[in-house]
C-alpha cells in the first residue's frame, strides 16, 4: 500500500502509526475530551501534542493507542497511561514526561534519577514496637527485563521466554529466599481464590489493565514464586515482567526492606533489568518508574480515619497514598488502610522507605494524640 503522509522517513507503515489507527485514534480522543475525564491522560493529551503524537510508532511497534487505550476505555482512569515498550518513554516523550512530573512530585524535564542506594537498613526501627496500629508491612519493586517490550506488545512466545529466563534466575537463590514457582496454568480457581484473598497472589481482570490489554493468552506465562514461609514472593508476568515482594506480619520495615534488598541485588546477577538514563528502572505503569517501590503497611487508625477525607489530605502533604485492603481500587474492611509511599522516582530506594516511615510514624502520632493535627 503506498503512503498517504507526508513524513521524512520513508513509509508510514514501517516509521508512522498505520491511518487506521490513527483514525480510531482521531474518534477515541474526540470521545476521551467530551468524557471530561479526569485523568493525567486527558489533562496532559493537548490536541496539539495529539496532532504529532499519533502518527508515532515505536520500533517494536507500538503506537499511542496502545498506551492510551485504558483511559479511552476507562475515563475513570486517574493516570490512564502505560507505556506499551522501553522506548515509549521517549518516542511518546512529551506526553509521558508531562504525566511522570505531575505523579512524582514536581519530576522536571532537566531532573535525572539517581543511582541506585539500598542505604543501611539497620537506620530503620520498627514502625510500631508495641504492635497496637500496624498489622503487617510489605515492599515491593517493579522489574522488567531488558529487550522486551511490556503486556500491549508482548507475543505469547516472549511471555513464555520472560517466564522461563524469571523461574530460572529464581531458583538459584539461596537462604530465605529459596521458594518453589507456581504457574497460574496449575493452579484451581479456589486456590487462586485463597492466595489472593491471603494478599500473596495478585487480582485478576482488573479493568484497567484489560483495556491495555494486559491479559492476552492469560494464563499462559503467568505464576508467583514464594518461600515456605510467604515472606518473599515475585510475580511473573502481571502488570509487569516482574513484581518483587518483601512481606511480614508487624511493624518490622528493617527486617522488610533489607530481604527486598537482598534478593533483587541477587537476581540482578543473573537478570539484567531495563533501564533508562533518565527514569531508572522502566516499567509498563509510569507510576513505577524510578525505585519502582512501594512500601505500605496494613494499618488500622480508627481515631483519625473517621474523617477518610481529611485524612486523605493529611497524606497528600506527607506524599503518601491511602489504598483498600485488597490493595489498589478495593474498599477499606475492617478499617484496615493501606497506607504507602505515593512516589517511587527522583529519589533512592532508602530516601523512599524513609519518606514512607516518616510519614506512617506522623499518622501514628496523631492517632495517639487523638486526631489530625495538620
Ligand atoms: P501493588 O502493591 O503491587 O501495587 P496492590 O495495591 O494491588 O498492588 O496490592 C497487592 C496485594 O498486596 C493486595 O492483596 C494487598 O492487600 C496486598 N498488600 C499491600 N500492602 C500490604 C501490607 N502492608 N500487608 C499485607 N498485604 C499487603
Ligand atoms: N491505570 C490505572 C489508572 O490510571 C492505575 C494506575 C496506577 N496503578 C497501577 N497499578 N499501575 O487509574
Amino acid at each position: 500500500m503506498g503512503c498517504t503522509i507526508k513524513c521524512d522517513n520513508i513509509c508510514c507503515g514501517k516509521s508512522h502509526a498505520h491511518p487506521d489507527v490513527v483514525k480510531q485514534l482521531n474518534c477515541k480522543f474526540r470521545l476521551l475530551r467530551l468524557s471530561g475525564s479526569p485523568s493525567l491522560l486527558n489533562k496532559h493529551l493537548t490536541p496539539e501534542r495529539f496532532q504529532v503524537l499519533k502518527w508515532k510508532k515505536t520500533n517494536y511497534g507500538m503506537t499511542l493507542l496502545d498506551c492510551a487505550q485504558t483511559a479511552f476505555e476507562n475515563p475513570d482512569s486517574s493516570v490512564g497511561l502505560y507505556a506499551a515498550c522501553p522506548e515509549s518513554y521517549d518516542v511518546f516523550g512529551d506526553l509521558f514526561d508531562e504525566v511522570i512530573m505531575e505523579y512524582h512530585g514536581d519530576f522536571k524535564k532537566s531532573f535525572i534519577h539517581p543511582p541506585m542506594d539500598w542505604g543501611d537498613a539497620s537506620e530503620l526501627q520498627n514502625i510500631d514496637p508495641d504492635g497496637k496500629y500496624v498489622i503487617s508491612t510489605r515492599v515491593r519493586t517493579a522489574r522488567s527485563l531488558k529487550g522486551y517490550p511490556f503486556n500491549p506488545g508482548l507475543t505469547e512466545d516472549q511471555y513464555l521466554e520472560i517466564e522461563d529466563k524469571v523461574v530460572d534466575a529464581l531458583t538459584r537463590l539461596e537462604g530465605d529466599l529459596k521458594g518453589q514457582y507456581v504457574g497460574l496454568i496449575n493452579m484451581t480457581p479456589d486456590e487462586i481464590e485463597k492466595m489472593i484473598n491471603d494478599h500473596i497472589l495478585y487480582k485478576e481482570g482488573d479493568r484497567f489493565l484489560n483495556a491495555a490489554r494486559a491479559y492476552r493468552f492469560w494464563p499462559e506465562g503467568r505464576g508467583y514464586f514464594y518461600n515456605p514461609d510467604k515472606t518473599f514472593i515475585v510475580w511473573v508476568n502481571e502488570e509487569d515482567h516482574m513484581r518483587i515482594i518483601s512481606l511480614q506480619e508487624g511493624g518490622n520495615l528493617a527486617e522488610v526492606y533489607q530481604r527486598l534488598a537482598d534478593a533483587v541485588t541477587d537476581l540482578s546477577y543473573c537478570l539484567e533489568f531495563e533501564k533508562h538514563e533518565r527514569f531508572g528502572y522502566l516499567s509498563m505503569c509510569p507510576t513505577n518508574i524510578g525505585t519502582g517501590i512501594r512500601a505500605s503497611v496494613h494499618i488500622k487508625l480508627p481515631n483519625i480515619s473517621e474523617d477518610m477525607e481529611k485524612l486523605k489530605e493529611v497524606a497528600k502533604v506527607l506524599n503518601l497514598q491511602i489504598r483498600g485492603t485488597g490493595g489498589e481500587h478495593t474498599e477499606s474492611q475492617g478499617g484496615v488502610l493501606d497506607i504507602s509511599n505515593k512516589r517511587r522516582l527522583g529519589i533512592t530506594e532508602i530516601e523512599v522507605i524513609r519518606e514512607m516511615n516518616n510519614g506512617i510514624q506522623q499518622l501514628i502520632a496523631m492517632e495517639k494524640s487523638g486526631g489530625i493535627t495538620m
